[in-house]
């Protein structure tokens, strides 16, 4: 059955979106698309044996596979957690100094490779969970403060999390954080990401819900912010600036969650993001708190990007830094005008990747014109999201060789309501408590 797709409202070429982005150390993003950051769990989880906790597998060079071929100008891994023990589930790749290995290097070596198949930057998202980090892993993370998280989507529970002290703020997040990133360098990324979205730790010390910090981290904006500074200084001692090595961070536009940090404090930490001479911003929004992969008002639905007026608020302090705005964007009409508009150079894509891994090249051939239309409630992200990490799974089956170069090789089609009823039910049965029967199948 042919793929359902979004209706392209407006009828515009794509041909804006393949320009090249030039990044102020002069590397180069050969097009506006960005693969945007997707957690694979497709790693090794082994919190016993550091040498063999939190190894890419195999599953993620055959993932990757796929999205190296898609025509991305960037590729964003999934959050790669810098300590084994506070991660975002297990199943997260990890990079730490006692699980280093020649094993590790070449994996990660290869992922970096996959990526790069087809002229994509490669890039790593570096995270910590902080306080983020699921029960069932740690029930007692770091935090900014020891300010538990509340919210509890179905399968994920959070302990309290334990206050930094000054001291551990250095050894315990930002040497990780460094050692990471020199890491992601040796085995040939482009550059990392810095996860400051999300509420993941980074954000718990931007904001005001989570950072309750008398210490120089905490109180004013300036210091709020110090961490992801002093992280960003220590990784351009490590690397040399003449390696073109790129650093970038994902950043809330803005958080729902009471106190959570508004569009004016957003900003403050833009314009600094600029003057620190950042290379990339990812601009997004929402916390596991108070998710918002949705939109704010109804006349911001046809821009289709969810964070497009904060975008528009912020846009203006940056002058080198390249900006990339996520979430929403399903049709090449949305995309060519937000960057017509100049709300955004870079077009960043989440789940419309997972449901077709070579979309940037289908818009930029002109085959295609928008997103594959799930069926899903738009009001469920829950299982938005999950149909996203399925499609991963998917996707890990089988490198593209074994696939006979197709990259859609046994992805499901969620644009079919059938598919969509049938995934249903076997997320029920599994939040009820039971294993589905192998009968119900997610596929049609
Ligand atoms: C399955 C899944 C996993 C995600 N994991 C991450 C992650 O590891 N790091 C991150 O920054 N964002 C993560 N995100 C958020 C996406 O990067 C993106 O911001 C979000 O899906 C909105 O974009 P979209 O509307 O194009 O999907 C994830 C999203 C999905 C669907």
């Amino acid at each position: 059955m042919a793929l359902k797709r979004f209706p392209n409202a407006l009828n515009v070429s794509s041909k804006i979106l393949g320009e090249q982005l030039k990044f102020p150390n002069g590397r180069v993003a050969p097009n506006r698309f960005m693969k945007a950051s997707m957690s694979e769990r497709l790693s090794t989880y082994s919190p016993e044996d550091p040498k063999k906790h939190g190894l890419p597998t195999e599953k993620i060079l055959n993932v990757y596979d796929k999205w190296g071929n898609g025509q991305f100008g960037m590729i964003i891994t999934g959050n790669v957690l810098v300590d084994p023990t506070n991660l975002e589930d297990a199943g997260n790749a990890i990079i730490f100094k006692e699980g280093d290995s020649s094993e590790r290097r070449s994996l990660y070596t290869q992922w970096a490779q996959k990526m790069k198949q087809d002229g994509a930057l490669a890039i790593m998202q570096i995270s910590h969970a902080g306080r983020q980090t699921s029960v069932k892993v740690n029930p007692t993370p770091w935090g900014a403060s020891d300010i538990e998280l509340k919210t509890d989507p179905p399968g994920s529970r959070y302990g309290k999390p334990i206050a930094l002290t000054t001291e551990q703020v250095q050894t315990e997040v930002i040497d990780r954080f460094v050692y990471a990133a020199k890491y992601a360098y040796e085995c040939g990324f482009d550059g990392i990401q810095l996860h400051g979205a999300f509420g993941y730790l980074l954000t718990q010390f931007t904001s005001p819900t989570t950072n309750k910090r008398s210490d120089k981290y905490g109180g004013s904006l300036e210091n709020r912010n110090r961490l992801i500074m002093e992280i960003y200084d220590e990784i351009k001692k490590e690397i040399p600036e003449s390696s073109g090595f790129l650093v970038g961070i994902k950043t809330n536009s803005k958080e729902w969650q009471d106190e959570g940090t508004s569009v004016e404090d957003a900003k403050v930490f833009c314009e600094a993001y600029e003057k620190k001479k950042f290379d990339f911003v990812e601009l997004t929004g929402g916390t596991a708190e108070k998710f918002k992969f949705e939109h704010e008002r109804e006349s911001t639905k046809v821009r289709e990007a969810f964070f497009v007026e904060f975008a528009d608020a912020i846009r203006p302090v940056f002058n080198n830094t390249v900006v990339y705005l996520t979430g929403g964007f399903r049709t090449v009409g949305a995309m060519v005008d937000a960057v017509q508009k100049n709300t955004t150079q870079g077009i960043g894509l989440g789940r419309p990747s997972t449901a077709e891994p070579d979309l940037p090249k289908k818009i930029l051939n002109g085959s295609v014109l928008s997103a594959v239309k799930d069926a899903f409630n738009p009001n469920n992200i829950i299982h938005q999201i999950m149909g996203s990490g399925t499609q991963i799974e998917e996707m890990s089956r089988n490198s593209l060789e074994k696939a006979g170069g197709n990259v859609m090789d046994q992805i499901s089609d969620f644009s079919d309501e059938k598919v969509v009823a049938a995934f249903g039910e076997r997320l029920a049965m599994m939040f009820g408590g039971k294993q589905a029967p192998k009968a119900v199948e997610v596929k049609a």
